[in-house]
């Protein structure tokens, strides 16, 4: 059990780290797409192993970096690499850098992620702006004696995926060309990947996309009260969808052709999220 004092902690050590960059948007980059945290500019970096708290990337593509500087005109914190539930993490462990960001003052979150597609409208390569999430049968980060400075005990859900900054996804997705679907993420712990059988009833379920990512993440910016936006890219068509196995290395694949459309779409998402 992490307490208060250790979210301070990291955060003091990351505010005296980062000179006179005071970050207003967390960024957490998904596999493959951490190539958008060498866009930014007048970078301080940390590796996370150097925070108390920070878990390790064990992740493949994962760089396990924070890296706060400028990106698009405003000044970011960006992850490159989250932590997983698979790879052994607590979802208290997993969550903890976004509670960090809370205490620095952070009120806004863009989630990133890699993606099967499970609505077969979709297709490989489209990004999905999340609008809302399931989460079965997976444990709650905020199992525990809750923590009052971080948020409140019960909190609600209902708006967790920003209906503005959803609206400022479509507008600048639309003004960059880019297909943007919109759907339900799908969480499953991983790291194999889903049955085929899992897959159907996720889709039963009103799914649209499968990941290991994520949720925990946009559960711990609920309770804390930050803005979420959410883009999650479809790396593949999941399981049983086509028939064909699914790799790993499909996934990293298909990030590295989008990065450049992906990218664009976060940037402009960034430059256009207001100040409210
Ligand atoms: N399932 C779960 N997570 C994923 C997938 C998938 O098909 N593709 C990329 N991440």
């Amino acid at each position: 059990m992490y307490l208060y004092n250790d979210y301070l902690k990291a955060a003091e050590y990351i505010s005296s780290h980062i000179g006179d960059h005071k970050p207003e948007i967390m960024v957490i980059l998904g596999s493959g797409l951490g190539g958008v945290a060498d866009l930014v500019e007048d970078a301080a970096v940390i590796p996370y192993g150097d925070i108390h708290g920070f878990a390790r990337s064990t992740a493949p593509d994962h760089a396990g970096r924070l890296v706060v500087g400028r990106l698009a005109g405003r000044c970011v914190m960006v992850m490159q690499g989250r932590f997983h539930y698979y790879e052994g993490y607590e979802p208290e462990q997993v969550v903890f850098p976004i509670n960090v960001a809370h205490v620095m003052g952070i009120k806004r979150l863009i989630l990133t992620n890699a993606a099967g597609a499970i609505n077969i409208g979709y297709s490989v390569g489209d990004i999905m702006l999340i609008r809302d999430h399931i989460k079965l049968c997976a444990p709650t980060p905020f199992r525990g004696e809750n923590i009052p400075e971080l948020g409140p005990r019960f909190f609600d859900m209902t708006y967790t995926y920003s209906p503005r900054l959803r609206e400022t996804a479509r507008k600048n997705a639309s003004k960059l060309g880019i297909r943007l679907q919109e759907g339900v993420y799908f969480y499953f712990t991983g790291p194999q990947f889903e049955t085929p059988a899992e897959i159907r009833a996720a889709r039963l379920l009103g799914g649209d996309a499968a990941g290991m990512s994520t949720v925990y993440e946009a559960i711990a910016a609920s309770h804390c009260g930050m803005e979420v936006l959410g883009l999650s890219l479809m790396t593949n068509m999941a399981a049983g969808v086509l028939p064909e196995k699914l790799s790993g290395s499909d996934v990293v694949e298909t990030a590295n052709r989008m990065k450049k459309p992906f990218s664009e779409l976060v940037m402009a998402c960034i430059a256009d999220m207001g100040d409210e």
